[in-house]
């Protein structure tokens, strides 16, 4: 049972420090921790849900009575102070606005500092949502998510990663009733669709970003696509409670690409993984990593906190990743190195756009070629590696945009990408018989 508070936005800095405060007594809803979403859904004019630490209350004295309401518990104090709250809620995202627990020390990025990423920009935006919009005329009623192509794809190779993860799972997937998926960090939505229409996923897509979310709305628009089968929610999923957003134990797969950079509290990001899943659920994961026992150089550092917002720079290593994903019950069952092909990608990507930058900036504007040509630069120059003789002939743009030269090639490549697959233990949480059932121990 909790006991909550709802209340507006524009209270909290003064219930922050002085408290919550209520003439003759302040009152309090009681409900069952899993029904609060459901409870709250018709306060419409409320902002953030004060849950209270009922524990300490009562053993620091404070009296709490019932009222003619049922449902309505009051404080016999006019003031609570902020020692007894257990968390603060925002109503719509779900996210943990404070705790307890104090400020955190993980440095977490805002919605803003996400922004300063270029790949995230307006003009990057508008360039999606004016080709989107080109494609969904040119192909009329036949539309379908994969005719967008690469246009709202935040990641690499396409559609490769999605085709590799549902056919390695897709028919245990299909066994299962009903199959939700979630996406982590959906971006524009597009692998998320992807996946919805080829393998018949119902998804939900968690996104930080406030015009992310809106495209990828318009976009599920074109396709019209229905909101029970694409469910957004906005927010940050770093810290989302997963419990009152009612998204635990809900999922039989998930995935993320190239959003976990982002987050520096992977411990908690793990775990928050772990608790969407269903026992014995998969899950798919690109991410950077580093090269274990090896270190990035500052520029590279530098580059990965200013281009790419990666919060401290420096990615965690391949160890690292796979005692997080083990001491949470995610058992990998792949670990691809993607760090070759990556780079291949990544320069073609580079290149091409570089070639085709006259026509691009009279078709998108030169804040869009500014932009992206300086994201698709940094990404290059911090995956410099590649297999090629030839490099000067073929990325002859790339290389002069960043300084390439052979001596670069002694320089090791620690930065690194992977491809994750694996399944929840399903003894994890629920106890030894499941984990014999599925088959995974
Ligand atoms: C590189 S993009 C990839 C988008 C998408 N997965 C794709 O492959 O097209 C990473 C996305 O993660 C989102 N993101 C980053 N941190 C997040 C967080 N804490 N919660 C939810 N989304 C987040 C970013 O806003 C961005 O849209």
């Amino acid at each position: 049972m909790e006991l909550i508070h709802a209340t507006r936005f524009e209270h909290w800095e003064s219930i922050r420090t002085e408290g919550l405060k209520g003439e003759p007594f302040i009152s309090f809803t009681a409900v069952d921790h899993k029904s609060v979403k459901g409870c709250i859904a018709g306060v419409v004019a409320a902002d953030l849900l004060i849950y209270v630490d009922v524990q300490k209350a009562l053993q620091d004295g404070i009296q709490f009575s019932p009222s003619s309401n049922p449902q309505t518990i009051v404080c016999e104090s006019n003031a609570l102070d902020v020692k007894y709250f257990a968390k603060v809620v925002n109503i719509r995202s779900g996210v943990i606005l404070w705790t307890s627990k104090g400020d955190e020390e993980i440095h977490t990025l805002t919605a803003t500092e996400l922004r300063k990423m270029k790949l995230y920009s307006d003009a990057r935006i508008r360039y999606t949502l004016n080709t989107a919009v080109s494609i969904a005329y040119t192909c009329g009623n036949s539309l379908k998510a994969s005719d967008f192509g690469f246009v709202d794809q935040l990641h690499y190779l396409g559609y490769e990663c999605m085709d590799d993860f549902f056919g390695r799972y897709a028919a245990s997937l299909q066994k299962m009733e009903n199959a939700r998926a979630i996406d982590i960090g959906t971006g524009m939505g597009g692998p998320a669709r992807y996946m919805q229409e080829q393998y018949g996923m119902q998804v939900t897509a968690i996104e930080y970003l406030h015009e992310l979310v809106k495209i990828c709305r318009i976009m599920n628009s074109l396709l019209q696509i229905p909101e029970e089968r694409f469910n957004i929610i906005e927010g940050d999923f770093s810290h989302m409670d997963v419990d009152y957003m009612q998204l635990e134990g809900q999922f039989q797969c998930l995935t993320a690409q190239l959003t976990f950079l982002h987050i520096s509290d992977k411990e908690d990001l793990f775990k928050r993984c772990a608790q969407v899943l269903t026992d014995g659920g998969y899950f798919m994961i690109e991410d950077y990593f580093l090269a274990d026992d090896t270190e990035l150089c500052p520029e590279d550092q530098q580059r990965l906190k200013d281009d790419v917002s990666v919060p401290t720079g420096v990615p965690v290593t391949e160890k690292r990743l796979r005692a997080l994903l083990e001491d949470n019950g995610l058992v990998v069952e792949e670990f691809e190195d993607m760090t070759d092909r990556w780079s291949v990608f990544i320069w073609e990507r580079c290149e091409s756009f570089m070639a085709d930058r006259q026509k691009l900036e009279a078709e998108h504007g030169v804040e869009y070629i500014q932009e992206l040509g300086h994201f698709y630069t940094a990404v290059a120059s911090v995956f410099h590696k590649l297999q090629c003789d030839s490099r000067i002939e073929r990325y002859p743009n790339v290389c002069q945009a960043v300084g390439w030269s052979p001596a670069l090639e002694t320089k090791d490549q620690n930065l690194r990408g992977c491809r994750i697959m694996g399944r929840k233990k399903s003894t994890f949480a629920n106890g030894a018989a499941n984990g014999v059932h599925n088959g995974i121990h």
